[in-house]
């Protein structure tokens, strides 16, 4: 009976260092350890804006929108067509200079619409234009149904480190910040 009972009192007591082994173990949000963040996007016609501003108030990060300098044809066919020509061609069109110094960060967000399967052309800019060497890219995308194509991303940034991304669907961006808040938990941005 005895032996029993000191049985039972050593199982509990190993239960209970290792319940707070495993809650020293979790490590603290980055945005609980002060990382700096930032939120740089593009969007076209306003779907991807909207996902970039759930972030920045979700982490509480600095945003940048990218903007072109040439604006992008207003009718759908016609930014359809020069987004496949651009893309084709790899070419970078000209952004109009942020004023952000990407060094006070540690952690990017690289938001984007999907264009033809892959980022949109003055993400391409961006990501060429800074060195993004040695932080955290977090990408995240809304799209007409293709998900998350971050490829292109992880191509031009070879020396980063790529945490997992999020996709949102372009008709749900006004109720998806459940969506984002979520998926920011999981990858441990926020508590
Ligand atoms: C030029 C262009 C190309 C697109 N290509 C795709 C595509 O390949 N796959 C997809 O799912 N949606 C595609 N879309 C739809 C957009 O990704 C979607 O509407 C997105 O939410 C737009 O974001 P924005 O409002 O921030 O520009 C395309 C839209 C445009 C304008």
């Amino acid at each position: 009976m005895k032996i029993r009972h000191s049985l039972l009192l050593l199982l509990s007591a190993m239960l209970m260092i290792g319940c707070n082994t495993n809650a020293q173990n979790k490590e603290k949000s980055m945005k609980a350890q002060g990382k700096k963040i930032l939120i740089a996007y593009y969007s076209y016609s306003g779907n991807t804006k909207v996902v970039a501003n759930q972030i920045k108030e979700l982490t509480g990060g600095d945003i940048c929108e990218i903007k072109v300098v040439k604006p992008y044809p207003t009718d759908y066919n016609g930014v359809v067509n020069q987004a496949k020509d651009e893309i084709d061609k790899g070419y970078e069109p000209e952004i109009t200079t942020t004023k952000v110094n990407i060094d006070d960060y540690d952690i990017i967000f690289v938001g984007s619409p999907c264009w033809w399967y892959t980022i949109a052309s003055p993400v391409r800019t961006f990501l060429k234009q800074n060195n993004l060497k040695g932080k955290i890219i977090i990408p995240f995308m809304t799209h007409g149904g293709s998900g998350l194509k971050d490829q292109d991303i992880k191509k031009l940034c070879p020396n980063s480190t790529f945490l997992d991304g999020v996709e949102v669907s372009g008709s749900s961006v006004n109720t998806s910040k459940p969506k984002v808040e979520k998926w920011l938990k999981k990858i441990n941005v926020i508590d």
